[in-house]
């Protein structure tokens, strides 16, 4: 009667390669199933306003990269209103398809009751399209679509429901008593930006000055922190999407990793926001190590007089997320 024989046993390199394979296939269901959708708030405390202005809370909201049908985002956003914002700010890459408009307004219904104020970015004007990985890490040609998407119906739904297009455009408004400067360029990463249509010192006469651009380009940070802006809101990163247990592997635009996501100090004074954003784009639906988020930002009086009041120092003020969902 012939013996079976046992399978012989791994090598230790065997071995590893197999934990290794396993290990990555793991994180890319993880990322695909469950990562990508485990949205998050972010809450940051930002003394900026003068000494005895109300708080004023600001919802920045970015790169939701909408597809028909994708409930548990607009969920999310629905249930953002439990944070009381009183002003919300979208920084762009809203679509990522061409029928999407009904989707994000459906998704955005109840914030569109709010105050708010958008600029657009390269996923709003033209459709998504796969793009080679390497090409994010400087090997090989990035491809770029050409093929237009809805974006004069969106820019019209969101202003008729009294948002404010801030695309090359400087304006006030008081919201909560709190007198607001807002400005904003065209999406500085396709090189649409016209800063010159805004350009001029920020000024006096306002209790925060407030710069949006989608990609937080350091020409326009540069720029925004020379004319004396206090604050800048910006998306496009999407965090890093795909990162490391260490953190982002590139930020897919000028600023430096360590800006990715979050709040950083830029220039002499300007607070900079980028937001990680709520989606991604179809063809590369998967998140590591970086939740989609929102981030609330409680613009709150300066402890002390004056705009040389020291700031504190803003990622020991960073929260943890609320319990949202
Ligand atoms: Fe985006």
């Amino acid at each position: 009667m012939a013996r079976s024989r046992r399978p012989a046993e791994p090598t230790t390199a065997q071995a590893l390669v197999q934990a290794g394979i396993a290990a990555a296939a793991t994180g890319l269901v993880y990322g695909t199933m469950y990562e990508r959708n485990n949205y998050r708030v972010r809450q940051v405390e930002l003394p900026i306003l003068p000494p005895g202005t109300s708080p004023l809370r600001i919802l920045h909201i970015s790169d939701l990269h909408m597809l028909p049908g994708q409930r548990v985002k607009t969920a999310f956003l629905h249930s953002l209103t439990r944070l009381r914002p009183d002003f919300v700010v979208d920084t762009g890459d809203n679509l990522s398809s061409d029928r999407a408009v009904p989707a994000v307004m459906r998704a955005l219904e109840p914030l569109l009751r709010l105050p708010g104020a958008f600029v657009f970015g390269s996923n709003d004007y033209y459709a998504p399209i796969p793009k080679n990985p390497l090409s994010y890490v400087g090997l090989g040609k990035k491809r770029t679509s050409e093929t237009p998407l809805p974006w004069r119906d969106l820019r019209a739904a969101l202003t008729e429901h009294g948002w404010e297009d801030a695309t090359h455009r400087k304006f006030h408004m008081t919201v909560n008593g709190v007198r607001i400067l807002i400005a904003g360029v065209d999406d500085p990463h396709m090189e649409a930006d016209r800063y010159s249509t805004i350009a001029g010192p920020a000024g006096p006469g306002f209790d925060v000055r407030i710069g949006l651009t989608h990609s937080p380009e350091p020409r326009i940070l540069d720029a925004f922190d020379a004319d004396g802006y206090d604050l800048a809101l910006a998306g496009h990163t999407h965090g890093g999407q795909v990162c490391l247990p260490t953190g982002a592997i590139v930020t897919n635009c000028g600023i430096d990793r360590s800006r990715v996501k979050g709040i950083s100090a830029w220039g002499r004074n300007l607070m900079l926001n980028v937001s990680a954003g709520l989606g991604n784009s179809p063809f590369v639906p998967i998140r590591t190590f970086c939740q989609p988020e929102a981030s609330l930002l409680v613009l709150t009086p300066q402890k002390s007089k004056g705009k040389e009041a020291p700031v504190a120092p803003l990622p020991s003020t960073e929260r943890e997320p609320l319990a949202v969902g």
